[in-house]
């Protein structure tokens, strides 16, 4: 409050306390001078608590008629209200909506009566709560900037009438995203508070469709706010048992220090089954998708807090977000074979109900998926996490279970386990998010794990509940802890907002980490037929699914479609054979981005039989980047009879780099292949970059070094097969446009320049490559489809596109093109 205020409203409260005393007790009267002190301290008390009540909070809720604000978001700042209020906060609270103003007042007026208080309020006190509630809320039309400008006035008028001060303003969008960027630039322009008052808007998902929308998306709000301004919710974060998580293990970290990892982790479950369908939100539903309704957002975030590491200070949202933007750079990429995706039968009629589609319309969108996700990591390598979430299934519940592993074998019968805790039994433990047998959030652990720790206010063990059964296992089996008082999603990330709590909420960084983990699977999936199923108990097994390598699949065979459905659908190209032609006059396979890699995998292993049966040896050299990662997985996780224990691996470049840097292409080979397959060491062949600890120095000798390696094992320098791929400029291995080094001479290991950042590199030469019996370029995705169309038709020109400079001596070439680098 501006001194001058402070002036005004305790002289006005002394000047009240003194008019009282007066006109209670004449100044002769004996006791005037007793109650004097007295007065002056009512006094000053009322005039310090008239400072503290001062603060003014105004919430603008945007979409305020709409079906979230009607169902959560009232109940959440009426909430607020009883919570903070009593602490003396003054709020204003703005339904705002396009809907015309008398109408939208009806809505709100109903909203706000059916708004209920807590079990321990009682009914005379909650009717008077709701009537105060009732008088701070009122609807505004808001719709044009004009219109913003005369709420800020008004909201500063009301500031100013009631000599309060303005702490902030809380702009909540339950808006659709497209109405975001108008509104934004309107809040901005027009109602930001003053400089002494805070700003936060809240934002709810989607926050884009994919990685590019929601970086537009993201840059296009951050012209507007700062990102501490910005508050993006997932309500899962509000879920009690999903907060707890990280308090959880940071309270249990003694117990969970052992336990927390691939050496004991079975196998980690983060899941969300729902009964209803999405009829009615088929307009939302039709684009989005199982995946980016819920996987994307809600499933994920559980994923990284139960994976991330924990960090010293657990409160710290600083470190919690470093920690699980770590988690997210460890998740392995997904492919094609990572998920099984399903749709339930009514769907694709109620889309064409509802969005007026033709009869013969057959939606793709999954209603139903599990994703297999793994992370690389020494923490978690080999333990699989599995993401499932589905309309119409069997039932509602929401829960992570991490399932330890088992080693004990019981040769006595369960019969004979009465009082003791068997080291038979499963050991697990959930965190139950809600709904299902239990009904309501808990967090449990097997009694024969530990007797965890939970933060003793707000967390209380479960009574006995005999009818219960939990993943097949009496609730006895658990330490099992509910909270002291429930509350819901909305009100508690209410409650974080007002407070200025940020921990709860996702970051830009967040949302694109997240983003770029599943945009590619979704493209991926963007023609895929899902499998059809009934809904409710008649699904039956026919959506179970397990893993086979690192793929998932589902148990059952695809039945006999129940109607024709997107299963009967004609053929997609992906259903045909590879296609073969050749590309600059040599063998070209072109496929989807799966069976190219397939393929290529494939004719690899060949290679690789065939040479080892020859020379008992296979002399393999790999090229780094993005591309190979999938072939490296695909080699790592599905080509048993792979002679590994034969094979050289070479590298075709390198950067110039520690080889713990990230950005090492030995760092990408050992992550996605080396960890994974048995490969004796004497037989890797790292480039070194790094000598002395200097990278790359001339003095060092490195690339002579190499190449004097390779002299030494590999029959006239003659590699069995090299993997290379094409730059965006026509670069292969790490061989430059404009830059002579390497194309010719005898050199067979060179020191490079790129044009882009690391600049330093190692790389075979041309020569080198041009040795080798069979040399594949692999090619994938739409930015390569104008130096495909290009390179196609220049002739052998090293200088300017080194890639046209690979022409094997007597081996041959092959192309492997992904239809994006192809057709486009
Ligand atoms: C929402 C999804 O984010 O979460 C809905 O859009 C889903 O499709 C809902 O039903 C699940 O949340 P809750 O709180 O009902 O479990």
């Amino acid at each position: 409050m501006p001194p001058s205020q402070v002036v005004t409203r305790c002289t006005l409260t002394l000047r009240l306390a003194f008019h009282v005393q007066c006109n209670t007790l004449h100044p002769r009267h004996p006791g005037f001078w007793k109650m004097l002190p007295v007065a002056v301290w009512v006094a000053l008390l009322g005039c310090l608590q008239a400072q503290e009540l001062q603060e003014h909070v105004s919430i603008i809720l945007l979409g305020a008629t709409g079906d979230l604000a009607k169902k959560y978001l009232w109940q959440g700042l009426f909430q607020l209200y009883l919570d903070e209020a009593g602490k003396g906060h003054h709020f204003s609270f703005h339904g705002a909506a396009l809907t015309a103003p008398e109408q939208g007042q009806e809505v709100l007026a109903k909203v706000l009566e059916s708004l209920s208080c807590p079990k321990d309020v009682a009914p005379d006190r909650c009717a008077e709560l709701k009537g105060q509630f009732q008088r701070l809320s009122q609807y505004r039309q808001l719709k044009t900037p004009e219109d913003y400008l005369a709420l800020s006035k008004d909201m500063e008028a009301l500031v100013q009438r009631e000599g309060l001060r303005e702490a902030g303003r809380i702009f909540y969008f339950s808006v659709p995203p497209f109405a975001y960027a108008d509104i934004a630039r309107s809040i901005n322009s027009s109602c930001r508070p003053g400089p002494d008052a805070w700003l936060r808007v809240v934002l709810e998902k989607p926050f884009g469709h994919d990685y590019l929308s929601a970086q537009q998306l993201a840059e296009e709000l951050g012209s507007f706010f700062q990102e501490e301004e910005m508050y993006r919710v997932d309500h899962y974060l509000g879920k009690q048992a999903v907060a707890q998580i990280l308090p959880f293990r940071d309270q249990n970290r003694k117990a969970l220090d052992g336990l927390w990892n691939r050496h004991h982790v079975e196998r980690v479950e983060v899941v969300l089954k729902e009964t209803l369908d999405a009829e009615g939100r088929t307009s939302f539903y039709e684009e989005y998708g199982v995946i980016r309704d819920v996987l994307q957002n809600h499933l994920t975030e559980i994923l990284t807090l139960v994976a991330m590491e924990l960090p010293h200070d657990a409160s710290s949202s600083a470190a919690v977000l470093q920690h699980k933007l770590q988690a997210f750079q460890a998740l392995r990429g997904l492919r094609r074979g990572s998920a099984v995706l399903g749709q339930y039968q009514a769907y694709s009629e109620q889309v064409r109900r509802e969005l007026h589609k033709p009869d013969g319309f057959q939606s793709l969108t999954p209603t139903f998926a599990g994703i297999l996700v793994h992370v690389d990591n020494l923490r978690w390598e080999g333990v699989p996490f599995i993401l499932m979430s589905g309309k119409a299934l069997d039932e509602r519940v929401g829960y992570v279970r991490v399932l330890f592993k088992n080693r004990a074998f019981c040769a006595q019968s369960e019969k004979q386990w009465v009082g003791d805790r068997s080291r038979c039994l499963p050991q697990q433990i959930v965190f139950y998010i809600g709904h299902g047998e239990l009904g309501s959030p808990a967090v449990l652990v097997s009694r024969t794990l530990f007797r965890p720790a939970l933060p003793a206010g707000s967390w209380k063990e479960l009574e006995a509940r005999p009818e219960v059964r939990l993943f097949g296992r009496p609730l006895s089996d658990f330490y099992a802890y509910g909270p002291v008082r429930e509350q819901d999603a909305y009100s508690t990330l209410i409650s974080h907002i007002f407070h200025g709590r940020k921990d709860s909420f996702i970051t830009t960084e967040n949302l694109l980490a997240s983003w770029v983990f599943w945009t590619p699977l979704l493209e991926g999936l963007a023609r895929e037929a899902p499998r059809l199923y009934p809904g409710g108990a008649e699904n039956g097994h026919l959506l179970d699914f397990e893993f086979r390598g690192s793929e998932l699949a589902f148990c059952l065979q695809q039945p006999e479609q129940l109607v024709p459905g997107p299963g009967s659908a004609p053929p997609r190209p992906s259903d045909f054979q590879v296609l073969r032609a050749t590309y600059r006059d040599s063998p070209l396979v072109a496929a989807w981005p799966e069976e190219l890699i397939a393929k290529l995998a494939d004719d690899i292993e060949a290679a690789a039989a065939k040479a080892v049966q020859r020379f008992g040896q296979f002399h393999l050299a790999l090229s780094g980047g993005s591309s190979p990662v999938a072939l490296f997985q695909q080699l790592a996780a599905g080509h048993y009879g792979f002679p590994w224990a034969h094979t050289h691996l070479w590298l075709v470049d390198e950067r110039c780099v520690p080889p713990w840097d990230p950005e090492s292409n030995f760092q990408g080979l050992q992550t996605h292949l080396l960890r994974h397959v048995w490969v004796p060491h004497y037989n890797v062949h790292p480039m070194p970059v790094h000598l002395r600890r200097r990278l790359c120095a001339e003095e060092d000798r490195g690339a002579q070094a190499y190449a004097e390696e390779i002299s030494a094992l590999v029959t006239n320098g003659s590699f069995d097969l090299v993997l290379l791929g094409m730059g965006t400029d026509g670069h292969t291995a790490s061989l430059f446009p404009q830059s002579p080094t390497g194309l010719d001479g005898e050199q067979l290991v060179v020191l490079t320049e790129s044009p882009v950042k690391p600049h330093h590199r190692m790389s075979l030469s041309l020569p080198l490559i041009n040795r080798a019996r069979k040399v594949a370029v692999l090619v994938m995705g739409k930015l390569k489809r104008d130096i495909t169309l290009l390179v196609s038709r220049v002739g052998h020109q090293p200088k300017k596109w080194p890639i046209s400079g690979i022409l094997p001596d007597s081996g041959q070439l092959v192309w492997y093109m992904d239809y994006e680098a192809f057709l486009g």
